[in-house]
């Protein structure tokens, strides 16, 4: 399968850390340097779902598709509003879409994930083409009194139209369960039976752990997949990493000994946006006109889980 069109939608609102700072204990001085982020868009007045159809429509321009060409819909989304249907109904009954959609919630590595299973798909025979949207919101997901959490995240949608073509060369899945890492916990509604204490917890993190994990997992798994595909990383024309941290990015980058032109990056103005940030990313460099016929690009990601995948794609 190969891409033939990207999509991203952002929220309007753009909180800065000088924002943050004025009622949270934190500052741009404490924020910048460990994690590279200067501002994030942040969901006020939007739907999650409008940011999902917008992405997808864009995809769907950008890929000279319509929407009953579609033959699968994959969506990526840890938390959105509604507990059912799966936010790729609703994100369908918006753009028009008529096909079967599949929500799948692999935290930030969703976008990997989602290449995967439309992968087998395509090699099963079943699918001409595959949308793929990852939308999320993780400012609802952290407590905004957690200076540790909240000055993270950001909010937004990234999509991607695949059809069948020789562009994804290999894709690798790994987990590693340990749901202690990065977890929330949401209360369900009461029943006469329900006896334990049940009350919702925002998003928790062991932010060491979780970059001890991201920084060793994606060297090991880029390392990998060039191994299995007899590449090297000089073969490699770019490499989209999920934009967690700066400092993983960074960390990454420099142990693979890659110069920074390869590793583009837009944390400082986006934040971390779970499994939406490769496909924004990848959006963004496709609509500056970055990749050509032929170029290599590896995606790298990690997260909660704790999951990570890999993938190689010619563009
Ligand atoms: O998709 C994957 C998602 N997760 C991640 O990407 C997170 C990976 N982890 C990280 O990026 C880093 O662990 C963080 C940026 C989250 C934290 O950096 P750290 O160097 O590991 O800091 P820390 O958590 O050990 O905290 C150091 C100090 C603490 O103060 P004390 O106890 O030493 O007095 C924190 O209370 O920094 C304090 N602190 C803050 N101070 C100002 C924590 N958050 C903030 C803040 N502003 N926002």
């Amino acid at each position: 399968m190969k891409i033939i069109g990207t999509g991203s939608a952002l929220p309007r609102k753009e909180v800065t850390n000088d924002d943050l700072s004025a009622f949270l204990d934190t500052s741009d001085e404490w924020i910048f340097p460990r994690t590279g982020i200067r501002s994030r868009h942040v969901i006020s007045d939007e739907r999650l779902e409008d940011l999902g159809a917008v992405a997808a429509q864009k995809a769907l321009s950008d890929a000279g598709l319509k929407p009953e060409d579609i033959d699968l819909f994959l969506c990526s989304n840890v938390v959105n509003e509604y507990m059912t249907p799966g936010l790729g109904c609703i994100i369908s009954s918006k753009v028009g879409l008529t096909c079967p959609s599949i929500d799948i919630n692999c935290a930030c590595p969703g976008f990997i994930y989602a290449m995967d299973i439309a992968d087998s798909y395509f090699q099963a025979g079943k699918v001409e083409n595959v949308l793929v949207v990852c939308a999320e919101e993780p400012t609802r997901m952290t407590s905004w009194q957690d200076r540790s959490t909240c000055v993270l995240f950001g909010d937004g949608a990234g999509a991607a139209v695949f059809t069948r073509g020789d562009g994804l060369k290999a894709v690798k899945l790994n987990a590693e369960p340990a749901p202690d890492k990065i977890w929330q916990y949401r209360a369900l509604e009461p029943t006469p039976y329900v006896t334990k204490a049940e009350t919702s917890v925002p998003l928790q993190m062991n932010g060491r752990d979780v970059f001890r994990f991201a920084v060793t997992t994606s060297i090991r798994d880029i390392n990998g997949i060039l191994a299995a595909s007899g590449l090297t990383l000089e073969d490699v024309d770019y490499f989209m990493i999920h934009q967690a941290n700066m400092r993983i990015v960074e960390g990454i980058r420099t142990r693979l000994g890659v110069p920074a032109e390869k590793f583009p990056c837009n944390i400082q103005d986006h934040g971390n946006s779970s499994s939406a940030s490769c496909p924004i990313l990848l959006d963004e460099c496709n609509r500056k006109g970055m990749f050509k016929k032929g170029d290599k690009l590896i995606f790298s990601a990690f997260g909660a889980g704790l999951m990570s995948g890999v993938a190689l794609l010619e563009w």
